[in-house]
């Protein structure tokens, strides 16, 4: 198994050929897909022919960044992914932000987890400049993970999706942090230890 970052209760590693079954569960589940495309499971082949070979292709380009699989330490179960891939392809300064987890994994600090471990590596160690994340308004799990992982509100968009979604009509979030802004609150941490 290739490990590409540890913390205290998460691997995270390459994707690999063996992850449909995984991938399908966790895309399987109407709670998981509900503000990614209103509930909707992933067909398997789909999974097979088109996701995961794109996030296996995802480790080719730059390096350092793609979609990583998430394993929980304490039982060696796949609990979902995070993604970290610079921001529309354009180069590993600015990066994009993302996670899905299946729903047993919830509510237990894995995605700021995850999240911060990833932001951390990639401003100390992969030349990272600013992190960037999206979501829908009304996805409030997913805006509270990129507020805890640091990053803060930019601005509110609408944008063109090619299916509707309950709650789409309040538009999308972009939340983003840079290393400025990052250094400066690992000094004020540190000062209130
Ligand atoms: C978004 C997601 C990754 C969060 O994962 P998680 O591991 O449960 O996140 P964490 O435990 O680190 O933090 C979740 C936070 O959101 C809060 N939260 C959860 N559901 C909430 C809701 N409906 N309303 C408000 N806050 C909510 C939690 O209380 C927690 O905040 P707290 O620590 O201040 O109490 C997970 O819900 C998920 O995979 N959802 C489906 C896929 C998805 O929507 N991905 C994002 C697409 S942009």
């Amino acid at each position: 198994m290739r490990i590409f970052l540890e913390t205290e209760r998460l691997l995270l590693r390459r994707f690999t050929d063996s992850d449909v079954d995984n991938l399908c569960d966790l895309d399987g589940d109407p709670e998981v897909m509900r503000f990614i495309n209103g509930g909707k499971p992933t067909p398997r082949d789909v999974i097979r022919d088109d996701t995961l070979p794109r996030f296996i292709h995802s480790y080719e380009r730059f390096e350092g960044f793609g979609v990583w699989a998430a394993i929980e330490r304490s039982t060696g179960r796949f609990v979902g992914w995070f993604e970290f891939y610079p921001w529309k392809d354009a180069g590993p300064h600015e990066i994009e932000l993302g996670y899905r987890l299946r729903r047993s994994a919830w509510s237990k600090g894995y995605a700021t987890e995850g999240s911060r471990a990833l932001i951390r590596k990639g401003f100390t160690e992969l030349g990272v400049r600013r992190v960037v994340a999206e979501t829908m308004v009304v996805n409030a799990a997913s805006r509270r993970v990129m507020e805890k992982a640091g990053l803060r509100y930019v601005r509110t968009l609408h944008q063109e999706w090619p299916e509707r979604i309950e709650g789409d009509e309040h538009g999308d979030v972009q939340y983003a942090l840079t290393k400025a802004d990052w250094e400066r609150r690992q000094v004020a941490e540190r000062g209130r230890l």
